[in-house]
């Protein structure tokens, strides 16, 4: 049979490779589909109306929303909820999960969805990519019974499936469902997801190195030496240092040119920045699957048993090589 050139093509292709094909999965892509051209029209207005900005409210980890924040995770939610696909979502705009009731047949669905409906969102003001991060899990608790937090708690090795958008130059969906990962680009006139990066893989060798530099000194020692080695003139080095600011586009250069992203904890936030369940795992889930690593320098990301909706870990994510470079600098300070 010949490439599926379209992504709902390529789902309804795909969709009998799932261990649970009622389809429900295959449903919850398509909504995901259809949220993400309707951010991607308002992300590209944004520099249009008067849309930016903060909304003068904080997220639960007191940060300023932006007001496509809010609008992201409206469309997602609202899209999630409308068509009825799954039990519960958690977002890094909602301080508590939601739990999601279908009126006749009350959490009946089997899937809860995490979500950061728009990462990198100080990048809007100046127009440079922002993105949405997703991870899909199969429900622990009886299906039939009221969704809880145990369901979201679980281990990033559990993804059913992962992925972004990411709204930049093109807009593009990037997942996996355990079988390789996938590149659409969409067409804006059509309105039509095609694919055109098939099976992504990290080059063999990585030549990036992607680090909020400014934070250096409040770095760990191991953190700061691997930094030192990546500007040493050697064999293929200095590596190139490049850093947008957006966990999505970063991780999606790396991805395609070969590089490692490093969000460190520093002395100030020894847990680091990013959060374990909706930015670091989806991401670590597509690494991994893209034949790259990620950890905490020590755990490897979709090993780190989850205690709280919100919690941040240290997070490193790129070529496997690479990897083993860093984690080699950070655990010699144990
Ligand atoms: P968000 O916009 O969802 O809050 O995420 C921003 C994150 C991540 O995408 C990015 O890599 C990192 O914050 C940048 O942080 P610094 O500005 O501290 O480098
Ligand atoms: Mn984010
Ligand atoms: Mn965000």
């Amino acid at each position: 049979m010949s490439r599926p050139s379209t992504l709902g093509e390529f789902i309804i292709e795909k969709q009998s490779e799932f261990q649970y094909a009622e389809g429900e999965l295959s449903r919850l892509f398509n909504s995901i589909r259809l949220a993400a051209k309707v951010v991607n029209h308002e992300v590209n207005k944004a520099g249009l109306v008067d849309i930016l900005g903060n909304a003068n409210t904080e997220n639960i980890q007191g940060e300023d929303q932006q007001k496509l924040d809010i609008y992201a995770n409206e469309k997602f939610i609202q899209t999630l909820i409308n068509r009825n696909i799954v039990c519960g979502i958690a977002s890094e705009e909602e301080d508590d999960f939601i739990a999601v009731n279908s009126q006749n047949n009350a959490h009946s669905n089997k899937y809860v969805v995490l979500m950061d409906p728009l990462d990198g969102s100080s990048n809007i003001d100046v127009n440079s990519s922002v993105g949405t991060i997703f991870s899909i899990y199969r429900r622990v608790t009886p299906v039939g019974g009221p969704v809880t937090i145990d369901d979201f708690l679980q281990k990033g090795r559990q993804q059913v499936a992962a992925g972004y958008v990411i709204y930049g130059t093109s807009t593009m969906i990037v997942y996996t469902t355990g079988k390789g990962v996938n590149g659409f680009t969409l067409n804006p006139a059509i309105g039509t997801f095609y694919l055109s990066h098939p099976q992504m893989k990290f080059p063999e060798k990585g030549g990036i190195y992607s680090v909020n530099e400014g934070n250096y000194i409040h770095f760990p020692q191991g953190v700061k030496d691997y930094i030192k080695y990546c500007q040493k003139e050697e064999e293929d080095r200095p590596y190139t240092s490049r850093y947008i600011g957006s966990l999505v586009s970063d991780f999606h250069r790396n991805l395609i040119k070969g590089g490692i992203y490093l969000y460190p904890s520093t002395s100030k936030n020894p847990k680091g920045k990013l959060r374990l369940l909706y930015e670091c795992n989806p991401i670590a889930f597509l690494a991994e699957q893209a034949g790259g690593k990620s950890s905490d320098g020590f755990t490897d990301t979709l090993d780190i048993q989850p205690t709280s909706l919100h919690e941040r870990v240290p997070f490193y994510c790129g070529n496997t090589g690479m990897m083993q470079t860093l984690e080699g600098f950070l655990q010699r300070y144990g």
